[in-house]
C-alpha cells in the first residue's frame, strides 16, 4: 500500500459533508486498505468558520475554498455546498489545478452536466456525483455501468423524500395536502420554503440526469415537464382507491415506441397498488428500471439525509481515488445517442379525469363526444349525482398529453361542464 495519502478538500461541512467528514475519519483504516493509500482530509472549506464542527481539527477550517482547491496538491474535491455558484466555479476551478470532483450537487449536475463534464474530460480527471440522485441509493452507477450492455426503455422514480411523506401521510390518514405539510415540517421532513420539492424542481433535476445517463443523450433540465403536487386532493386519494391505486409524485423518463426520441417529466400519478413503487412509504425513495434484457429492476432506500448521502460521496470518492492511484478515469458523459427529447404533448398515457357536471340527461353522451372528436377513448365513466349537480370521473385508455388538453380545454367550454375538478395521469400499468 503506498503510505502517501491522496489529499482531500471538502467544500462545505453540514449535513452531508459533516458525515462525510466522519466517516473518512472513523472507517479511515478500511477506506485506505479499499483504495491502497490513505486518504487525508486536507481542508474544509465553510462559510461560517466559528461554528463548533465535531471531529473537525479547526486548523483545517477556512473560508477561502477558492485557495483551497487552487492549492496544486489536492486530490479529489468533495463538493457538498449545494446551489450553482461558487459551486460551480470551484468545481472547475478543482479540475484546472489536478484535483477530480465528487459532488452531491443535482441543481448544478442538472443544470450544467454537459459543461462540468467537457471541463473534466479536458483536464483528465473525474466527476463522480452518485448522491445527487435518491441520496444513498446505487443508481447512477448502475445506469452506467451494470446496464452500459443493455438498452434502458424506462425510469420511473419516486425521488423525492418530502412529497412521498406527504402523499403518503393523505393516503394512510386522508389528511389533506395542507395538514399532512405541517406534519412533514414539524417532524423536519420538509424545509421551512418547502416550493424546490412539493413544486417538483428537486424530483426534476433528477429526473433529467437520470434521463441523460439512462439513454445516453443530453436532456437539459429545461427539457423536463414539471408539474407539482399542492394540488392533490384528499378526494384525489379517495378516487384512486376506488380504482386500486394510490398517488405518487413521479419522476419519469421513457423512450418512444419508436425508439427515436424520450421524454421526462414529474408530475403526481395514480399508479396501481399491486405496482412495487406503491408501497414504498414515508420519506423513502426508489426507482424502478425497464430495460430489453434485464426487465424490470427496483433500486429502493434512503433518498436523503446526512449519513445515507455520505454513503454514496464515500462510494464515489474510493472510486475516484482507486482510479487516480491506477492513472486512469472511469466514464465520463456518453451523449452519443443524441435522441430527441420531446415535449410532453408527445407522452402518451392514461389519465382520470374528474368533472363537476349539470345533473341531466344527455351530459354523459357531450362529454363522451368531446373525448371522441379528440381520439381519446374512453375506458370508465363513473357519475354521482347530488342536488342537480353531478360529478363525472373518466378513466381513458392510452392517448397523446396534447390530444388530452384539447379533450380537457373543450369540455370547459361546455355549458353542462361546471369544471374540471381534476386532471391526474395512471402510470405503471
Ligand atoms: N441533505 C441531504 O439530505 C442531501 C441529500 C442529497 C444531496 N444533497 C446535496 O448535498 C449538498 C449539500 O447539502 P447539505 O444538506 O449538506 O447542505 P447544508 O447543510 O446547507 O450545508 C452546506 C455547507 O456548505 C457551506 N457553504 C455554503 N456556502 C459556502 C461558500 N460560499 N463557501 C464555502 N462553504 C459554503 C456551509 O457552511 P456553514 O456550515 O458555515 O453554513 C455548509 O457547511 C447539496 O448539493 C444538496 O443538494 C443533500
Amino acid at each position: 500500500m503506498r503510505t502517501r495519502p491522496l489529499k482531500v478538500a471538502l467544500l462545505g461541512c453540514g449535513v452531508v459533508g459533516s458525515e462525510v467528514a466522519r466517516i473518512m475519519t472513523t472507517h479511515a483504516d478500511d477506506l485506505a486498505a479499499r483504495i491502497g493509500a490513505p486518504v487525508e482530509l486536507a481542508g474544509v472549506a465553510v462559510r461560517r468558520p466559528d461554528r463548533v464542527r465535531e471531529g473537525i481539527d479547526p486548523a483545517l477550517v477556512t473560508t477561502d475554498a477558492t485557495a483551497l482547491v487552487k492549492r496544486g496538491d489536492i486530490d479529489v474535491v468533495v463538493e457538498v455546498i449545494g446551489g450553482i455558484e461558487p459551486a460551480r466555479t470551484l468545481i472547475t476551478t478543482a479540475f484546472e489545478h489536478g484535483a477530480s470532483v465528487v459532488s452531491a450537487n443535482k441543481a448544478l449536475l442538472a443544470q450544467d452536466g454537459a459543461a462540468l463534464h467537457a471541463a473534466a474530460g479536458q483536464h483528465g480527471k473525474d466527476l463522480y456525483y452518485e448522491a445527487a440522485v435518491a441520496g444513498a441509493i446505487p443508481l447512477i452507477r448502475p445506469l452506467r455501468e451494470s446496464l452500459a450492455g443493455d438498452k434502458v426503455n424506462r425510469v420511473l422514480g419516486i425521488v423525492n423524500g418530502t412529497t412521498n411523506f406527504i402523499l403518503d401521510k393523505m393516503d394512510s390518514t386522508g389528511a389533506g395536502y395542507q395538514e399532512a405539510l405541517d406534519e412533514a415540517t414539524a417532524l423536519g421532513y420538509a424545509e421551512a420554503d418547502p416550493t424546490a420539492d412539493v413544486e417538483g424542481f428537486d424530483a426534476a433535476a433528477k429526473a433529467a440526469i437520470l434521463a441523460g445517463i439512462a439513454f445516453h443523450t443530453r436532456v437539459r433540465l429545461d427539457d423536463v415537464y414539471r408539474e407539482g403536487m399542492t394540488e392533490v386532493t384528499a378526494a384525489d386519494f379517495r378516487s384512486a382507491k376506488e380504482m386500486g391505486c394510490t398517488i405518487k409524485l413521479l419522476a419519469i423518463c421513457e423512450r418512444s415506441a419508436d425508439g427515436a426520441s424520450v421524454t421526462a417529466r414529474v408530475h403526481p400519478a395514480m399508479i396501481p397498488l399491486t405496482h412495487p413503487l406503491a408501497s414504498v412509504r414515508g420519506a423513502y425513495n426508489a426507482v424502478f428500471v425497464e430495460s430489453d434484457a434485464a426487465g424490470q429492476l427496483m433500486f429502493y432506500g434512503p433518498g436523503a439525509g446526512g449519513s445515507p448521502t455520505a454513503s454514496a460521496v464515500l462510494g464515489d470518492l474510493v472510486a475516484v481515488c482507486r482510479n487516480r492511484l491506477n492513472g486512469t478515469t472511469g466514464p465520463g458523459e456518453s451523449a452519443y445517442a443524441d435522441l430527441t427529447v420531446s415535449p410532453m404533448g408527445d407522452v402518451v398515457t392514461r389519465y382520470h379525469i374528474s368533472l363537476d357536471v349539470a345533473d341531466k340527461p344527455g351530459v354523459l353522451a357531450q362529454v363522451a363526444t368531446v373525448f371522441a372528436e379528440h381520439g381519446v377513448s374512453i375506458d370508465t365513466v363513473r357519475q354521482q349525482g347530488k342536488d342537480g349537480e353531478a360529478s363525472l370521473v373518466v378513466v381513458t385508455h392510452r392517448a397523446s398529453d396534447a390530444s388530452l388538453s384539447g379533450t380537457v380545454e373543450a369540455l370547459r367550454k361546455l355549458d353542462t361542464v361546471r369544471g374540471v375538478a381534476s386532471i391526474m395521469r395512471v402510470e405503471g400499468e
